[in-house]
């Protein structure tokens, strides 16, 4: 059994990052979503992927160069725009888990503040490529689950595991390995393997006891739901 998690949303389904791929994801029944996190200019917490905007909008900048309302003058597809992280957490509260992935240095600080003022620490985890980031975020807040991504596994991965700690792992799919989950599970740590787009990967890694499948088509996984009972919805 695992747990869905809609990637950027349902980003195979509608705009990454929106609030309309979160309310797709919310409505296919996904258990958690992913969403990235990067800085203003004014050093407000905003909801994209890319450290500069022209790919997912009408627009052309770096994010860090523009303020939250520059930002919100540009224009993502299906007349969406841009959120902040309080607005999609205002949007998903109750509704869906978040998985936060903090992109760059600042995150940590500002986000752990967002999730107690709202009070979601039950329906939150954090990630990230970069362990210091992590670090900082553990250190403020010890209870808040955090998730370690990588695309190659060394031992330093699994040294960091423990050191920071955190309490899951996130391989990339193509690394993901039944050694790799077995050791993760034998620390007592998680695994959240990401970019899972097709279907078979999906039930493979099933087989090898993975927890979490982050996917951008999301509906390929509820189907599997109605059809064989496989997937579980908590
Ligand atoms: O959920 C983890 C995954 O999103 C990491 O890669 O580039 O899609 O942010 P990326
Ligand atoms: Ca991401």
């Amino acid at each position: 059994m695992a747990k869905i998690v809609g990637h950027r949303g349902a980003a195979g389904y509608a705009p990454e990052n929106t609030i309309l791929s979160f309310k797709t994801a919310i409505d296919i029944g996904c258990d958690e979503t992913e969403l990235d996190v990067r800085l203003s200019k004014d050093s407000k917490v905003v909801v994209i992927h890319d450290e500069e905007v022209s790919r997912v909008t009408d627009g052309s900048g770096f994010v860090n160069e523009m303020s939250l309302a520059e930002l919100k003058k540009l224009n993502c597809p299906e007349k969406q725009k841009i959120p902040t992280l309080q607005e999609v957490i205002d949007f998903c509260k109750g509704k869906i888990g978040l998985l936060i992935e903090l992109k760059v240095p600042g995150t940590p600080k500002k986000v752990n503040r967002i999730i107690l003022k709202n009070k979601i620490m039950g329906n939150v985890a954090v990630i990230s490529f970069h362990y210091e980031l992590l670090r900082e975020i553990k250190k403020l807040n010890p209870k808040l689950r955090a998730g370690l991504l990588f695309e190659k596994c060394s031992e330093e991965i699994w040294k960091l595991a423990e050191e920071i700690p955190i309490d899951f792992i996130g391989p990339r799919k193509d690394i993901v390995t039944k050694g790799i989950v077995d050791r993760a599970h034998k620390m007592g740590k998680t695994v959240y393997a990401y970019h899972v787009n097709d279907e078979n990967t999906g039930k493979d890694f099933l087989s090898l006891g993975v927890d979490e499948i982050g996917t951008d088509f999301p509906k390929l996984f509820r189907s599997d739901l109605k059809t064989s009972g496989l997937w579980r919805k908590t």
